[in-house]
């Protein structure tokens, strides 16, 4: 489990934290002023709340309508790569039980849900002849979500990459992956953004690319030497802008996003961290170049690009999404060359039932807030917040996720805080609805809201879901 903690440590870059945020002092209790010292701090009135899935983890039906194989159903069927040995073949059986799923996300009361589409369902090859039945699915769950009030959010990317395109050109190894992710992108386009307003590219490029090509904890699963991982997330980058670029080509469409982030303590320190450690995806996507510091810091090993590729990776995004769980780095300022120096985490930092899950709720904080700084970014969505709990059934048939509830309530008033001093976070996507195929990790990790017994399907709301509807029914955190 220690390793686990290290490797997804490195590559997760969903957030750097603050170091020293300001703990506040309160005054005497018999001193209390005549104001509600317990008034629950509001969001804007507009401010939008939902929560979220992913295809390959929820869907199932992997063999059904003409669905092509995906890289974590090789990956995931290969012994010894999924903790429990399970595959996401059954999951939660959401192709058929989308119409029950869309009745749990109403019953939240939110109001958007970002859910993610297969690749490979609506192209089975990845490019060439399409699956009209694949994308089928995405027509009806989309009318149904609208049908329940509820705004659906797309990404494209999440994961399931064609197996086809990985055994013909090497997956996101090859620009092949990116033009025919333009391709996926533009035919997706012309038939959902009519209902669908807002669509994510990719999602967490740090994780996929990282784990998935280089160190082979993810799908696909090569360990490629630095130079090609670098190249690999350049394809990405490309894939991204491409994918935009084929978006706004098609009438009434709200354009892409993507994700990855970063935060301080010695703010301008954390500022040129953020700009440095998120340079190979978020920073050439909002730049439209890499860093100095990035190329001199790859050597002979940064990617191989044109000055077009650059014009097309910086196309304009309309929004950015940032996955934020646990503080990455913090650092402080220093006299180096670079500006900043990276602390070592000691041991003892705490952690939530996931190893990997520090607990530092000041990321939610920080990582917008620099980010917005440091890229001008006027429009955020925290696109994934939550986590893992043991989530165990009590006598009463229960689920008492009291640790859930501690981390929503620790993260959304850091988020809330956030607001308050003008961040331009517009919504909150919690992950997740229900809990999942975990990928590496299987079914033993449940980050839901409502639980799912695996064997009979049932889901059942535990206390955080009781938690967070009344987060969102009062625009505010309950005290
Ligand atoms: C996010 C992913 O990085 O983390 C989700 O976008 C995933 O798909 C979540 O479920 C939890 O991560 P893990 O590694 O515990 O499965």
């Amino acid at each position: 489990m220690l390793a686990k903690f290290s490797r997804r440590g490195f590559a997760k870059l969903a957030g750097l934290a603050a170091l020293g945020a300001a703990a506040g002092a309160r005054g005497a209790e018999n001193d209390a002023p005549a104001v509600d010292r317990h008034a629950p701090a509001p969001f804007p009135k507009e401010f939008l709340w939902g929560t979220a899935t992913s295809s390959y983890q929820i869907e199932g039906a992997v063999n059904e309508d003409g669905r092509g194989k995906s890289i974590w159903d090789i990956f995931s069927h290969t012994p010894g790569k999924i903790e429990d040995g399970s595959t996401g073949d059954r999951a939660n059986e959401h192709y058929h039980r989308y119409k029950e799923d869309v009745a749990l996300i109403k019953a939240l009361g939110v109001k958007a849900y970002r859910f993610s589409i297969a690749w490979p369902r609506v192209f089975p090859e990845g490019t060439g002849q399409p699956n009209p039945k694949g994308l089928d699915f995405y027509n009806r769950l989309v009318d149904e979500l609208l049908a329940n009030g509820i705004t659906p959010y797309a990404t494209l990317y999440h994961w399931d990459l064609p197996q086809a395109l990985q055994d013909r050109v090497g997956g996101w190894q090859s620009s092949d992956t990116s033009k025919a992710f333009a391709d996926y992108a533009a035919y997706v386009a012309a038939r959902l953004t009519d209902r669908v307003k807002t669509v994510f590219t990719v999602n967490e490029v740090g994780r996929f690319v990282n784990f998935g090509y280089g160190w082979g904890i993810d799908a696909p699963g090569p360990k490629l030497p630095t130079a090609q991982l670098n190249q690999a997330r350049h394809h990405v980058a490309l894939g991204h802008g491409l994918a935009v670029q084929a978006i706004r080509a098609r009438p009434r469409t709200s354009p892409p996003a993507c994700r990855a982030i970063a935060t301080p303590d010695n703010i301008r320190a954390a500022e040129i961290a953020t700009r440095e450690l998120n340079a190979g995806f978020l920073g050439v996507v909002l730049e439209g170049k890499y860093t100095d510091g990035l190329l001199a810091y790859a050597g002979a090993d940064a990617p191989k690009f044109t000055p077009d590729e650059l014009k097309i990776i910086g196309t304009p995004n309309d929004f950015v999404g940032l996955n934020i769980y646990a503080p990455q780095f913090y650092v402080t300022a220093s006299e180096r060359a670079s500006g900043f120096h990276v602390l070592p985490f000691p041991t003892s930092f705490p952690h939530m039932n996931s190893e990997w899950l520090r607990i530092g709720p000041e990321v939610i904080y920080w990582a917008p807030r620099l980010a917005a700084k440091v890229w001008n970014i006027e429009n955020i969505y925290i696109s994934e917040n939550g986590t893992s709990s043991e989530d165990k059934i009590a006598a009463d048939g229960q689920v008492y996720d009291l640790d859930r509830i501690m981390f929503l309530r620790n993260y959304l008033t850091q988020m809330q805080r956030a607001i308050s001093e003008g961040v331009p976070i517009r919504g909150y996507f919690l992950w997740s609805l229900m809990d999942n195929f975990e990928w590496i990790f299987g079914y033993g990790k449940r980050f839901g809201v409502y639980r799912v017994d695996f064997e009979t399907q049932a889901r059942v709301p535990k206390l955080s879901a009781a938690f967070y509807r009344d987060v969102v029914a009062r625009n505010a955190i309950g005290v």
